[in-house]
């Protein structure tokens, strides 16, 4: 299929773009009836002409609700609203100047230290961050200071470090071995082992991995990489060699899930090779955008030297984030959540999505032309394929295409290299996709396929796929 990028399909630029706002009428006043759109006007605008302007514009963009692509919270109570208005203002890094903020941040990292199960969860060492992606940068840096630190210890260079995950892992951890000068190694997931398998891992380790990072909840699909099977075969590499090796486990959507709709799953601190995880507090914590956790297992796995001081009630307070000023009240929305919802409240809620996600599968399952990736078992993230030898009229792009049309966004992408040739549709299904919702995507999605089924003829191969990020 010929590709066009993303940027082809929805930035072009069109040849005569106007360069000016035009505001309407009713709301400019006189000499204020065109604003330059790419320089900072000259003069001042009213309040509503400025909110009018964005509020319309914006109009363009998808609806949240609709938008089963992201992992990322869409609603959240009106309490919790008012709480988010009444806090905006605060920011994460005045630690002396909000300690009360400051204070319940460390109760929420105490909080997570101790839902996954850190043996010293009441001292341990965390942070808030704004979202998994700069946890994952942390907890990296971490592994790789601490690889350095044992290097120089034992008089040996310390200038090709390597990490180990899957070939299905998320875009930041190329990113972390990008900007960090680490080599990614990746092994590569297969048909039939389509997670990390702790094999695989084996074959890639050697004495310059700074660690191996098993994710829960995987992006492209949902699944959980065997974290204790990976751990227990890093034991055995140990005892075999004296390599020891340590994980962190990229627990981003999972970390909110596992402990909930699976407790008896092993995957965190309960297994010593683990030192750190990081979770997204604004996916399955159920917090809007702009929040993410790393926990360590106990403070001696955190380099002493990567920890600087803020000033805080007239003492210090350790800090380890990439920012310096970041938002503040996402952290109290998480706290709100942890008190409102509890244990049983964050139990209810997942099982919902999980059942809302069970239901659409079984229904995606029965129509016959597709087979199922994933169920929502693991997280509440379904994937399916088009079965081989269907159809050569259209394919899942044409689908997610025309499920657009309704307002649905649901992306189909190519799973990673080594099995890039299989393209998958994913939803994910979040708090706030009810049941009544999933019905009426059933109905839609039969209806395209229906449409799709009975064209005269194939669809344009052209016809692009939009470019998904992972
Ligand atoms: C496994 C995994 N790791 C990291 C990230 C990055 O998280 P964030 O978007 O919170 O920065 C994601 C996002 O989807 C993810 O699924």
């Amino acid at each position: 299929m010929s590709e066009k990028s993303s940027e082809e399909r929805y930035h072009y630029t069109p040849s005569k773009e106007p360069e000016a706002l035009s505001v309407n009428p009713m709301f400019a006043r006189k000499g204020e009836e065109s604003v330059p759109k790419y320089k900072l006007p000259d003069n001042s605008m009213l309040p509503e002409t400025a909110y009018q302007i964005v509020h319309d514009e914006i109009g363009l963009d998808g609806n949240a609700r609709l938008n089963l692509a992201t992992f990322v919270t869409t609603w959240m109570e009106p309490e919790a609203t008012r709480l988010y208005m009444e806090t905006v203002d605060k920011n994460m890094i005045d630690k002396d100047e909000y300690p009360q903020t400051a204070a319940i941040e460390q109760r929420c990292v105490n909080i997570l230290a101790d839902l996954w199960h850190s043996p010293d969860a009441r001292s341990t060492i965390g942070a808030s961050t704004t979202g998994s992606s700069e946890a994952c940068m942390l907890g990296g840096l971490a592994l790789k200071r601490r690889w350095q630190n044992s290097r120089c210890a034992q008089k040996k260079s310390a200038d090709k470090p390597n990490i180990v995950f899957s070939s299905a892992v998320q875009v930041v951890w190329e990113k972390f071995a990008n900007y960090w000068d680490v080599e990614p190694r990746y092994v590569s997931i297969t048909p039939d082992k389509p997670y990390l398998s702790p094999e695989g891992v084996l074959k890639a380790v050697d004495e310059n991995t700074i660690g191996v990072v098993p994710i829960l909840g995987n992006t492209y699909t949902g699944l959980n990489d065997p974290v204790a099977d990976i751990a227990k075969a890093l034991d055995g590499l140990q005892k075999k060699t004296g390599l020891d090796v340590p994980i962190h486990v990229d627990a981003a959507s999972g970390g909110f899930i596992a402990p909930f709709l699976n407790p008896d799953l092993v995957w965190d601190f309960k297994l010593p090779r683990v030192y750190s995880i990081n979770a997204s507090g604004h996916k399955y914590g159920l917090v809007y955008p702009g929040l993410g956790w790393v926990v360590w297992k106990d403070k001696s796995v955190l380099p002493e030297d990567l920890i600087f001081k803020v000033s805080y009630l007239g003492g210090d307070m350790p800090t380890f984030t990439l920012n310096f000023s970041r938002p503040g009240a996402q952290v109290l929305l998480q706290y709100y959540n942890f008190l409102r919802l509890g244990r049983e409240g964050y139990y209810k809620v997942q099982k919902e999505s999980q059942n809302v996600a069970h239901f659409i599968s079984k229904e995606i399952k029965d129509m016959g032309m597709f087979e199922l990736f994933t169920d929502g078992t693991d997280i509440p993230v379904l994937a399916w394929k088009l079965k081989e030898g269907y159809t050569k009229k259209w394919n899942l792009y044409h689908l997610s295409d025309k499920v657009r049309e309704r307002g649905w966004q649901i992306p189909a992408y190519p799973l990673p290299p080594s099995m890039q040739d299989t393209t998958i549709m994913r939803i994910v299904v979040r708090n706030g996709m009810s049941m009544d919702l999933a019905h009426l995507l059933i109905d839609d999605i039969k209806r395209a396929v229906e449409y799709l089924d009975n064209l005269k003829g194939p669809m344009p191969t052209e016809v692009t796929h939009i470019r998904f990020h992972h």
